[in-house]
């Protein structure tokens, strides 16, 4: 299974987002991950669809746009018209989880859900046929540099195994505080998608990092 790396815009410069994408490039990244906040489903306040838009004119690789939006229904189609590749909503934030799903798949885009550290595995039974990610998780959503929380391993863990179950395999995608001492962990329990903010930008050399997120992920020593 190969891994998919994707630097979390969120640990780098605001100012200089368009060299942020270049070293993501340059240092082999698969996407490049976009953290959206309205400062309402969380605090923070970050992004919005035109700045979607711009970053969509910046790079070739493909944008995994990640809404941390309260009523994600109401707006999803301008993240879609804005280029997003994949777009993934939180379960906590929706009362129209599969209506979001049929809209971002319809759209062309890939279509995730996303579960919050409080949130059971379960929450995403009814849907994983008509997912193409799902994201775990491992920080409570609304910043970067936080701590990693142990116990998300289990639950990668476990979806996979409701996934391989269902018959139909789910990629696990997991966000927040990964970096090359729990990638190889993450991977073993199933996961494909490693999203890293501070693991990949807040280190001086960004090619050298996403290679140690790499190898770690693979199981051996960068
Ligand atoms: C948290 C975001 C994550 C986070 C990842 O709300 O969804 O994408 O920025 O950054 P690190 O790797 O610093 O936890
Ligand atoms: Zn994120």
């Amino acid at each position: 299974m190969k891994v998919r790396i994707a630097p979390s815009l969120l640990a780098a410069d605001f100012a200089r987002l368009a060299d942020a994408v270049r070293m993501a490039e340059e240092a082999g990244a698969d996407l490049v991950h976009v953290d959206v906040m309205d400062g309402h489903f969380v605090p923070n306040l970050t992004i919005g669809p035109p700045v979607v838009a711009a970053l969509r004119k910046a790079t070739r690789l493909p944008l995994d746009v990640h809404l941390m939006i309260e009523r994600p229904e109401a707006t999803l189609p301008r993240y879609l018209d804005s280029g997003a590749d994949w777009i993934s909503v939180h379960v906590e934030a929706t009362s129209h989880l599969h209506r979001c799903l049929d809209t971002i798949r319809r759209g062309g885009a890939k279509g995730g859900a996303v579960i919050n550290p409080g949130t059971p595995v379960a929450a995403l039974d009814a849907i994983l046929g008509d997912l193409d990610y799902a994201v775990v998780m491992s920080v409570n959503p609304g910043a970067g540099g936080q701590a990693f929380i142990p116990g998300s391993v289990a639950k990668v863990q476990s979806l996979a195994r409701a996934g391989a179950a269902s018959g139909r395999p789910v990629a696990i995608e997991v966000d927040g505080g990964v970096d090359a001492g729990n990638a190889g962990a993450l991977c073993a329990a199933g996961a494909e998608i490693l999203v890293a903010g501070t693991a990949v930008y807040g280190e001086a050399d960004v090619k050298a990092a996403v290679a140690r997120l790499r190898a770690a992920a693979a199981g051996v020593r960068a």
